[in-house]
């Protein structure tokens, strides 16, 4: 792309001639590139002589990009564009102040211990109404018509008492947040409706596990699975905000998601006079579903009903890192780069011969 272009369209709102998120990932080294998008996260750094850089995390509807900003790059201010002003980064409050402000970049990707890396070279602070933030903001990729049907459709399926406490927990200003709430602020589900569809995942396979158990006869409540399933990140809710990139709120950092949601639960649970063994077993469910103490349950899952949670949370997760990881790898290679999420690189291994359709 020829960057003159490319940043001469900014003047006149031309998205179009850049490059997204998704499309500068599968770029290889040394290309360049031009985006358009609002900053996630942004955090200043010293190199090696004490000189500052700053980690930027910029997103668009496609998704977010990691770059450094090195204290060579340049700053511009399009917002009065025939002035050609330039900005001092270092200036108090200038770098805080763009959390969430939407942002013209160019750079090009480099190499740095055999990954790639992104090096934003020269940014360019655009005139806010001219490309509101919001407007670059990742959301689920699957309609939010169809998440909501099969949200409901799970309640439904219920007995009469789950169901029922689930109307009453999911309604009001709970449902509004929950359903644009994202599920993280970076690994995963990180975008508008990414709670909601990251809880219909586990919950489709927590329950088909459930289902396949109770079949071979062993003692599982399938409606448990089903209400543990969608109550356990309802924490999520308090703990990340979307302003307008997803962002832990300071309850977030400072309590995290299951306390709050145990919180949130026990408080519903008690207002709508939920029967105490119910209780008690969906409070163990949510509260044990990450697994292990580690990872920040303070109980280890101790009933099937949590174990099969449990297991169909990480799964979830997982597998949505790997499809990730694989849908931006270039033509002919077959393993990702470094997922540090979930501490490996995956494999995009071909189909065995003869198992294909
Ligand atoms: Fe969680
Ligand atoms: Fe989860």
């Amino acid at each position: 792309m020829d960057d003159r272009k490319s940043i001469a369209s900014l003047d006149n709102n031309r998205k179009e001639s850049f490059d997204n998120s998704e499309d500068v990932r599968k770029l290889e080294v040394n290309r360049k590139f031009s985006i358009v998008g609002v900053v996630a996260r942004i955090t200043p750094r010293k190199d090696r002589n004490d000189r500052t850089f700053w980690d930027l995390t910029i997103m668009d509807e496609k998704g977010q990009i990691d770059g450094k900003i090195w204290a060579n790059a340049t700053w511009w201010d399009l917002t009065a564009p025939q002035e050609k002003k330039v900005l001092d980064p270092e200036k108090p409050g200038f770098i805080s102040g763009l959390q969430g402000q939407s942002l013209g970049i160019q750079g090009q990707v480099a190499e740095f211990r055999g990954q790639s890396q992104l090096n934003f070279n020269a940014l360019y602070y655009l005139d806010q109404s001219k490309y509101p933030p919001h407007g670059f903001v990742q959301r689920s990729p699957v309609p939010i018509e169809e998440l909501e049907r099969e949200f409901w459709n799970m309640v439904d399926g219920c007995g009469k008492d789950i169901r029922v406490f689930l109307r009453q927990m999911f309604s009001g200003q709970l449902w509004e947040a929950f359903r644009l709430a994202p599920a993280a602020v970076t690994h995963h589900h990180a975008y508008v409706h990414g709670l909601l569809e990251h809880t219909l995942g586990v919950t489709r396979c927590a329950r088909s596990i459930a289902d396949t158990y109770a079949g071979s006869g062993m003692n599982v409540e399938v409606d448990l699975v089903v209400a543990g399933s969608l109550i356990h990140d309802i924490g999520k809710i308090e703990a990340y905000s979307l302003s307008p990139a997803p962002e832990m709120t300071l309850p977030g950092i400072v309590m995290d998601h299951i306390a709050l949601g145990y919180a949130a639960f026990s408080r519903i649970a008690e207002n709508f006079g939920l029967d105490n063994s119910l209780k008690l077993s969906l409070g163990h469910i949510l509260l044990s579903h990450h697994g292990c103490r580690e990872f920040g349950s303070p109980v280890l899952p101790a009933t099937p009903e949590a174990l099969i949670v449990a297991a169909a949370d990480e799964l979830d997760f997982k597998l949505f890192c790997y499809e990730d990881s694989v849908s931006v790898l270039d033509e002919g290679k077959s393993v990702s780069e470094y997922n540090h999420s979930t501490g490996r690189r995956f494999w995009k291994r071909n189909s065995v011969e003869g198992t294909e359709a």
